[in-house]
């Protein structure tokens, strides 16, 4: 199984090669497997900025625990998600969803307050939980993606999200910096290029019940 091999090839690149930078061709692959990452009710509710500006990079370094990724990577994705589920969000995807499936907008809005009425169950920090959390199905698609093309890649939450919201204008966006990750290629002699992976044994991770 190809996948199986990708995962055991990609690691969490701790130096990335400053000269090589990834094609216009393969990161519109990487954005199409994040596109394509499943949510909960398929709303999708967060946003991933691709940072290249070298600038915005050496402030948002400073915010990340000084990590040389950031700065070093060919490129930065930053996985926001929004602060909250608004009424207007819904609307919006049930909307799209009956114009992409050529449905009645009748038909599906049971469907819309079906949601609403989920969410209204849920408190404000369930909520929030429940946003974020979503980012993280788009984070392990950018890792997989990025294994198959052999390009390198750092899942990283050590940085600062308030900091980054700052930088980066998003708290007027209605966004909040959740998990960021860098991707480019390995620099040659990154210390922990071809370290055996520390995994949990099988039997230990799963319990057949
Ligand atoms: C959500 C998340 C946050 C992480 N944050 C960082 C980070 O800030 N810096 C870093 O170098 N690695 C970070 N890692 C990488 C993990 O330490 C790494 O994935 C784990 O040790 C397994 O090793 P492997 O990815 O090389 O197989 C993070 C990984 C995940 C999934």
């Amino acid at each position: 199984m190809e996948l199986i091999k990708n995962l055991h090839w990609r690691y969490a690149t701790k130096k990335f090669d400053t000269t090589k930078k990834v094609s216009e061709n393969d990161l519109n692959k990487i954005k199409e497997a994040i596109q394509l990452s499943v949510s909960s009710y398929g709303l999708q509710l967060y946003k991933v900025l691709i940072i290249e500006n070298p600038e915005i990079r050496e402030r948002l370094k400073s915010a990340s625990w000084n990590q040389s990724q950031i700065t070093d990577a060919s490129h930065l994705f930053v996985f926001c998600n929004y602060t909250d589920a608004t009424p207007e969000a819904i609307d919006d995807f049930i909307k799209h969803t009956a114009e992409t499936r050529n449905l009645d907008l009748e038909r599906l809005n049971g469907y819309g307050d079906f949601i609403k009425s989920k969410l209204a169950e849920k408190s404000q920090e369930e909520k929030t939980g429940w946003l974020k959390s979503q980012t993280y199905l788009a984070l392990g698609n950018l890792l997989s993606a990025c294994a198959e093309l052999k390009i390198d890649a750092c899942p990283m939450e050590g940085f600062d999200p308030k900091e980054y919201n700052k930088i980066l204008g998003l708290n007027k966006k209605g966004l909040n910096a959740y998990v960021i990750a860098t991707i480019g290629y390995r620099h040659f002699d990154d210390y922990t290029i071809g370290l055996p992976k520390v995994r949990k044994p099988i039997d230990q991770l799963f319990e057949v019940l």
